[in-house]
């Protein structure tokens, strides 16, 4: 038997706080070739598409049940003008995206796009809209233009483009990052353009807005206390019942040290490698202090908090363009996700939405497609999504470590060797649990003692490489990809799972 070095228990029959199946949220945005060859290739392409888009693409993002899907932005959010983007292709206008590589923007990928990828995909629709250079009339009719059903001026518009049906869009930003590349506001100015784009962003017919306010970035906590002191109240009265937003958003991005020396995706140290780990894990604390003053002036609840852009952030790859922000995809990458995926779990009652940036040849990807063959390649993070889906609106169930917890510290931070979590399907007949090993060369055991519920293993699936940078690529797509795991044993009540270096594992259980 393999030396047991973490002990946890599990109380199968005591389930909390729904996990929201849109923590498992995505973002495409026009940046590099996550639009353009990533999810649109053109109806004349090659490349088998569906109206101009990839099918490949569409098929594997089904297989995580990809909840939502956010757009047009990030950064090129706030310089999009949607009328620029519907209409026959060839008369669309042209803009610069001067963000992102500084390109040329053709604008064939618009809103009917965009939608069609959401109803091919099963995906809700996340836009974000406008607030750092548009205005509020833009804002107000694109909501209109979308959401409405009868004969208003942008319904007519809208018909005259070919959809005649109103599309539902649950999800509605107002504004991005706008302390920087929205607008360079003070919180204190945004807070009161917030409430007034929010408010006319109208609900249309029985399509229910949820608008989410640009939030801060990492740990500016002043952004938040603010935008909640304009919104919350301390005493659970009506005044949430009336916020003209309904969430706010936070931004924190995974990088080795510091914004200006963000490390290479492939090539990393030991010591690089742990302070990804450390970073990663960082975004327990920030959850935790912004949640904490969101309790503070809405201890109900009522107000949700969405971490819209999440994941690793590199050095671009050598021979790419830097305003692409196109990477590769290690071992590395999959346990990023997986720890944070844990720690949303345990924040279930307050995130309510998560969206990893980007789905497609973007910083943490799914999925990379070749330049110049457009062949398809999963990463180690896609994965990732893949294994955890059953936790997709499941309910929370704690996983309580006894005594100390082995730690590691790195970049000023320490963090769990083991990190777990575990939840149980709404219809209680199954459960399961995702266990990571962060240590880089050494296995790790945890005995799981589960209680409240008879319960027999089922699928046990484990996520490793031989070298923690193994990434896929089109010669070698499957070089980190999920295989069976009978590295554990059952003892009684108690699974004992010896987890190998750096390591994903999740284990279904069938429950009695
Ligand atoms: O995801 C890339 C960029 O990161 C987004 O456009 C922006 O919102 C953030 O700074």
């Amino acid at each position: 038997m393999a030396t047991e070095t973490a002990s946890a228990v599990i109380n199968l029959d005591l389930p909390g706080a729904k996990i929201s199946k849109h923590q498992y949220g995505h973002f495409a945005e026009h940046l590099g070739r996550c639009i353009y060859g990533g999810f649109w290739v053109g109806e004349d392409s090659e490349i088998p598409n569906e109206r101009g888009i990839r099918l490949d693409v569409v098929e594997a993002l089904k297989k995580l049940n990809i909840p939502n899907l956010r757009w047009p932005g990030g950064c090129f959010a706030d310089e999009y003008h949607w009328q620029d983007g519907i209409g026959p292709r060839e008369n669309r206008p042209k803009m610069v995206n001067s963000h992102w590589g500084n390109v040329v923007e053709n604008n064939h990928f618009g809103t009917h796009e965009f939608m069609d990828l959401c109803e091919l995909l099963g995906a809700d629709a996340y836009i974000a809209g406008n607030v750092g250079s548009g205005t509020v009339q833009e804002m107000s009719q694109w909501v209109e233009y979308m959401t409405r059903d009868d004969d208003s001026p942008m319904v007519e518009l809208r018909r005259k483009n070919g959809r005649d049906k109103a599309w539902k869009v649950p999800f509605w930003g107002v504004g991005n990052e706008n302390w920087g590349c929205g607008g360079n506001m003070r919180v204190e100015q945004f807070a009161d353009l917030a409430r007034q784009y929010s408010t006319f962003c109208r609900d249309h017919g029985d399509n229910k807005l949820y608008r989410i306010a640009g939030g801060p970035n990492v740990d500016d906590f002043h952004w938040t206390e603010t935008l909640m002191k304009s919104v919350g109240c301390v005493a659970c009265n009506s005044m949430n019942v009336m916020s003209p937003y309904q969430a706010i958003s936070l931004h924190y991005y995974t990088m080795t040290r510091e914004w200006e020396n963000k490390g290479k995706a492939l090539t990393f140290t030991e010591d690089e490698y742990y302070r990804t780990m450390a970073n990663s894990q960082h975004v327990d604390t920030l959850l935790t202090r912004h949640s904490t003053i969101m309790d503070h002036y809405d201890p109900c609840k009522t107000i949700g908090l969405v971490l819209d852009e999440w994941g690793t952030w590199w050095q671009v790859e050598e021979g790419t363009n830097p305003g692409f922000l196109y990477q590769q995809n290690t071992m590395r990458d999959a346990l990023v996700a997986s720890t944070h995926f844990d720690i949303f779990t345990r924040h279930a009652e307050r995130l309510v939405m998560a969206n990893i940036a980007q789905t497609v040849n973007v910083l943490q990807a799914m999925i990379l497609t070749d330049p110049d063959t457009g062949a398809l390649v999963l990463t180690p993070t896609y994965h990732v999504f893949e294994m955890n889906t059953a936790h997709h609106d499941a309910l929370a169930l704690d996983v309580s470590f006894r005594g100390q917890r082995e730690r590691m510290e790195a970049a000023d931070k320490r963090f769990n060797v083991v990190s777990a979590s575990a939840s149980v399907a709404e219809d209680g007949a199954s459960s399961l649990l995702s266990l990571s090993n962060v240590h880089l060369d050494e296995a790790r055991t945890i005995r799981i003692d589960l209680r409240g519920r008879d319960w027999t293993v089922g699928e046990a699936r484990l996520l490793t490489s031989t070298e923690i940078a193994d990434h896929n690529s089109p010669a070698h797509p499957e070089a980190v990809a999920p295989v069976a795991f009978d590295g554990f044993t059952v003892d009684g009540d108690a699974l004992e799972v010896t987890l190998p270096a750096h390591s994903y594992v999740t284990i279904a259980l069938d429950l009695a």
